[in-house]
């Protein structure tokens, strides 16, 4: 297969400036503790909006710093995919508001709908515009504003989610550039196991009612343990597929980009590829779960350490609801 057809050209991410401590979650009244929560996922604080702070602002934020590191104005922008499992509205999509936030008038835009998954896909879809010509420059965007989502008094699920936004922009591959870019994809989804990890209430199926609101059934619910097993299975299978695709080995690596679930998951996909866990990227611990954004905030934040270079390989994993999960090679 002729590859690669597109690379990332610029990277961004945003969130809240309210940080909520392990700590302030316990003060909440929640039987949980510092201890346990660190023990356990990894996570030691994350970015909750403040009441009313939008998704749309926190977006518009991420792709500006990602448009400008391309050098990309927004007219330049064909499409736009958001991946997101928390819009501002239901109706119309979080890709037209960004859309307007951003003025890229000439762009088409709209969602993803595959959870933490949301970027990876999105980033494929992207990828596989460009391939085909429909596009030749798409901002890619992976979005949650989860605290409003979460039951706050469910100690097995607001623990772990949180607000944020990551964005790249993805460029058609030419002339130089023609040997960076996205090596390998891999994606796939099992509707079978969706009630382990969803949202009851709030859709056509089941309205949002005053009874969903006491059944708290438009709130995500989470079977933990069964959604963790899914998860360090599909991780891994993700992880492999995407190496043979590119035809790479794990000492190929330079860096695997997980989705930041949980540290305990990240740790048994780096073991199962066989990557040592200086090259994993962690930042779980500051940020928390934030699904489709966590991969794109991850990259970012790798980018501004200085762990992603030019000439850098990047192997990237994703698991979320649906269940969906899927991976990615790059080179930058
Ligand atoms: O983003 C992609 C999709 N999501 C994920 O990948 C999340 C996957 N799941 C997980 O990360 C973990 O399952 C959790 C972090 C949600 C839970 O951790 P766990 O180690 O699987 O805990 P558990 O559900 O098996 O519960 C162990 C114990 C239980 O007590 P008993 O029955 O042993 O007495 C729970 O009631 O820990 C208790 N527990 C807690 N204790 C303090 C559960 N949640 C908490 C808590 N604080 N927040």
């Amino acid at each position: 297969m002729k590859r690669p057809y597109s690379y990332i050209a610029g990277t961004g991410h945003a969130v809240p400036a309210r940080v909520v401590t392990n700590d302030d979650i316990a003060a909440m009244g929640l039987e949980t503790n510092d201890a346990w929560i660190i023990e356990r996922t990894g996570i030691r604080q994350r970015h909750i909006a403040a009441p009313g702070e939008s998704l749309t602002s926190l977006c518009a934020e991420a792709s500006r710093q990602a448009m400008a590191k391309a050098g990309v104005q927004p007219g330049e922008i064909d499409t736009i995919i958001c991946g997101t499992a928390s819009p501002d509205h239901l109706l119309p999509s979080q890709a037209v508001e960004v859309q307007t936030a951003l003025g890229c008038s000439r762009a088409a835009a709209f969602d993803v709908a595959s959870a933490c998954s949301g970027w990876l896909y999105g980033a494929i879809v992207g990828d596989s515009m460009i391939a085909s010509g429909a596009a030749d420059t798409v901002l890619v965007i992976g979005a949650e504003k989860l605290s409003a989502i979460v039951d706050w008094t469910d100690r097995n699920t607001c623990i772990l989610f949180a607000d944020g936004a990551g964005a790249t922009v993805l460029r058609r591959a030419k002339g130089e550039k023609k040997d960076r870019g996205i090596l390998s994809t891999f994606m796939r989804s099992d509707g079978a196991l969706a009630e382990l990890l969803w949202r009851p209430a709030g859709g056509g199926a089941e309205p949002y009612s005053a009874d969903a609101a006491t059944g708290k059934r438009h709130f995500i619910h989470m079977a933990g343990r069964e959604v963790f097993k899914h998860a360090v299975r599909s991780m891994a299978e993700a992880t492999d597929r995407a190496l043979d695709t590119a035809r790479i080995t794990a000492a190929d690596v330079d860096l695997l980009i997980p989705h930041q679930a949980n540290i305990r998951i990240i740790e048994a996909t780096a073991k199962h590829a066989g990557i040592s866990m200086e090259k994993v990227f962690v930042n779980v611990d500051r940020f928390g779960n934030t699904s489709a954004a966590s991969i794109p905030i991850a990259l970012n934040d790798a980018m501004e350490q200085g762990r992603v270079k030019e000439g850098s390989t990047v192997l990237f994993a994703a698991f979320g609801a649906g269940f969906t999960w899927g991976s990615l090679v790059v080179r930058f």
